[in-house]
């Protein structure tokens, strides 16, 4: 069941118009594209990138979510793979959440060894507290604590991608 509403609509367009204004100022001199993983980051980077000042290249790549087993980083399988070649290329990843870290190590893993110019990594959101593994994140929107949040791109189950609002999710169990 939605538990509480964690950040409201009005919060989360605050938050990518301001990480917004900070790419368009780093795109100077830069040869971009966003390349946001799916399907979770599909709401951001469409909101994201409609505030930049120029014209820049929009990808998407899908990987599988790994196993409790699958720690490793440079092991994702992919699903779906950019169609652009990013070689010479100035590369943002877009994430809608970074939780352990693991499934964005991996994917920066995968889009280095095609020799970008640049990887940065820009998400809406952080758990910062849940970090399996150190990786840098360029553009945070917002430091969430611990909860498991649905809406804006985040799903339970395939649900709820489409709320406008974050909410935080718990189990009927846990909210009983
Ligand atoms: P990580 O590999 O543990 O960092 O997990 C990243 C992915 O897990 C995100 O792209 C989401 O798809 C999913 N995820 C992590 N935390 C949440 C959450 O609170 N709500 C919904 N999905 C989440």
């Amino acid at each position: 069941m939605l538990k509480e509403k964690v950040i409201s609509a009005e919060k989360i367009q605050k938050v990518i118009a301001t990480l917004a204004e900070e790419i368009n100022a780093d795109l100077e001199g830069r040869d971009p594209v966003f390349v946001g993983i799916l399907k979770g980051a599909v709401y951001f980077m469409t909101a994201l990138t409609l505030h930049l000042n120029r014209s820049v290249v929009v990808d998407f790549i899908q990987a599988s979510s790994y196993g409790a087993t699958t720690e490793s980083s440079g092991t994702v399988t992919l699903i779906k793979d950019v169609t652009v070649d990013i070689a010479g290329k100035d590369v943002y990843v877009i994430e809608d959440i970074v939780d352990t870290g693991l499934t964005l190590a991996d994917v920066v893993a995968l889009l280095r060894a095609r020799h970008p110019r640049s990887v940065q990594v820009v998400t809406l959101l952080s758990k910062s507290s849940r970090r399996k593994i150190e990786i840098p994140l360029d553009f945070v929107g917002l430091e969430i604590e611990d909860r498991f949040v649905v809406g804006f791109g985040l799903d339970f189950a395939e649900r709820f991608r489409n709320l406008r609002d974050i909410w935080e999710f718990v189990s009927d169990q846990e909210g009983a």
